[in-house]
């Protein structure tokens, strides 16, 4: 008898812990603190950017670990970014399974409304055909409200215009972009700079000549936006060094951890390429860059999402002018 009320009391007690933390977001890490955007009550677009993310098919995964932990952490916070880039690589292998492992971490840990995909060159690489790959990047970017039938589209985020630029060729490292993609980019940028804000344009690959400090001597060309890289340079360079407002080129690609070349601002005048590192392949998983928007600055905050560190060696600030 005192037994199994006993036993009815511990079902009652774990039923009513299991039913109040059923009602907390899932997105909350227990014990660990929130982070706060500089000034919550005048940021008009907060962004994360993230790349390289490599999802792999199982759950246990090292690489899948890291994503949901990632996530976690991008949500962890009073202000919930406006919207999140992954500058692609956001598979390994382009396949279905991968894609459907990261819409899942998205679904369980992620709490941004517009997610912005961009394909990188294991997105494209990844399947037999660049078809069957392109239609699983589409597939995934369906999943996150984003309607494309290319590998390149545009969208808009509270007035604030990000353009994607995707390859239409399976090489192993660089994209190859089509006359009709170049032609569409030109359109998009003469668009992007009737905005009157600043926009953003979303490359796997960064454009040969920026963060040349990277570059191993004799394999420059490895590591590059491809054989059209020029030509999406003389487009930029048309509309972007007078334009009112600066303009942010978001790169991933190259692996590499924030160091002082993680912001170029000297390749072209106006534009600030940021160069991600992976999330989840640098030693320390979980670095993303955080975009603050304000009326008179932009900050660029180099961050560890998951060890919930702002790194403060690598915190920009762009001002606007009045
Ligand atoms: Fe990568």
């Amino acid at each position: 008898m005192i037994f199994s009320r006993i036993t009815s009391l511990f079902f009652a007690i774990l039923f009513s812990i299991t039913s109040v933390f059923s009602f907390v977001p899932r997105t909350i890490w227990y014990g660990r603190e929130t982070y706060s955007v500089e000034d919550s009550e005048n940021i008009l677009l907060d962004v994360a950017l993230i790349a390289d993310t490599h999802s792999r098919s199982k759950y246990y995964n090292d690489f899948n670990k890291t994503i949901r932990k990632t996530l976690c952490g991008i949500s962890q916070t009073d202000n919930i970014p406006d919207a999140l880039v992954i500058a692609g690589d956001i598979s390994n292998a382009a396949s279905e399974e991968e894609y459907r492992m990261i819409e899942w971490s998205f679904d369980t840990f992620n709490k941004v409304p517009n997610i912005i995909p961009a394909t990188g060159n294991h997105d494209i690489r990844g399947r037999d055909t660049y078809e069957e790959s392109v239609a699983n990047f589409i597939d995934f970017a369906e999943f996150c409200g984003i309607e494309t039938e290319k590998p390149y589209y545009s969208t808009t985020v509270n007035g604030y215009k990000f353009i994607v630029i995707g390859s239409e060729e399976q090489l192993r490292l660089e994209a190859v972009v089509s006359d009709e993609q170049l032609t569409w980019f030109e359109e998009q940028m003469m668009d992007a700079v009737t905005t009157n804000k600043p926009f953003f344009i979303i490359s796997h690959q960064p454009m040969y000549n920026s963060h040349e400090v990277y570059y191993v001597e004799g394999a420059e060309k490895n590591h590059g936006l491809g054989a059209q890289s020029d030509k999406i340079e003389s487009i930029i360079r048309k509309y972007v060094p007078d334009y009112q407002y600066p303009v942010f080129f978001v790169t991933g690609h190259l692996h590499y951890s924030f160091d002082e070349n993680t912001v170029d601002s000297e390749f072209i005048k106006n534009l600030y390429s940021i160069s991600l590192p992976s999330s989840t392949k640098t030693e320390d998983g979980g670095l993303g860059m955080a975009v603050e928007v304000y009326s008179d600055r932009i900050l660029l905050r180099a961050r560890n999402y998951i060890t919930m560190e702002w790194l403060e060696d690598y915190q920009y600030t762009v001002e606007l002018k009045k």
